[in-house]
């Protein structure tokens, strides 16, 4: 079949998403940068892959996933349950992957899929996905500490971060909560944000990311995306 069918069929992105990939050299065969989008594939025969990720022709499939604490954003682990874990056999698919990490006392959403280059388009610094938060700290966020999240923090070893949006739900000397949205997504970084205004996190859930909530999915379980919603995601390949 020709390469556009199959990238079509892939759900690689709309007809002028594949085609600014392919100027972009983003799509390979075998290694090698496709030469035309006409050129005749065999997705069988042939390692066919968009930004480095193998393309799945199968159709690829979305889940949302509320992760529980305790349980590892990997594909596999030897020693902890992983969120593909917590997909069911007849949802199973192969090359299943979460869409970026949540550290594995944090709870909340996590984008899972098949859809290989779909990561890799999310998780660019050119997209901005923002991110929301629930965070508890063991201690006090005064009246300045929106003013210090929104100018960008800078983490205890010098890194500095894009401007975050504090919002304060509670506050006493040992103990607030609080919910933050940013656009990044660095190692620890809610984590270390918190600890360079002076406070630990003690309890962290990812309740938005990139325009999916998190809502009232239970923790543990994973449901698939609508197709509204997967639409939405091919647009993070324009
Ligand atoms: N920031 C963190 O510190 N940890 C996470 O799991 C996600 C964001």
């Amino acid at each position: 079949m020709r390469l556009d069918k199959c990238l079509e069929k892939a759900q690689i992105g709309s007809r002028k998403q594949v085609k600014k990939l392919f100027k972009a050299q983003q799509i390979s065969i075998d290694g090698q940068p496709a030469r035309s989008l006409s050129q005749i594939v065999d997705p069988d025969l042939q390692d066919i892959q968009v930004s480095g990720r193998k393309v799945e022709l199968e159709g690829s499939v979305y889940y949302l996933l509320h992760k529980p604490a305790g349980v590892v954003s990997a594909v596999t682990d030897q020693e902890h349950q992983t969120v593909i874990d917590l997909i069911s056999p007849q949802d199973s698919r192969e090359g299943l992957y979460p869409v970026g990490r949540l550290d594995r006392d944090t709870e909340g959403l996590v984008l899972i899929t098949n859809n290989g280059p779909l990561g890799y388009r999310m998780l660019h610094p050119s997209h901005h996905v923002d991110k929301v938060y629930y965070v508890e700290v063991n201690g006090c966020l005064a009246e300045d500490a929106s003013k210090f999240f929104a100018s960008g923090v800078t983490f205890l070893d010098g890194t500095r971060c894009q401007p975050a949006e504090l919002t304060i739900l509670e506050v006493s000397l040992g103990y607030s909560r609080a919910t933050i949205q940013l656009a990044e997504g660095k190692f620890h970084q809610v984590k270390k944000m918190f600890l360079a205004y002076g406070v630990k996190v003690t309890y962290l859930k990812r309740m938005a990311f990139g325009g999916f909530e998190l809502g009232d999915l239970e923790c543990g379980a994973y449901r698939e995306l609508t197709s509204d919603e997967i639409q939405h995601v091919l647009t993070y390949f324009d």
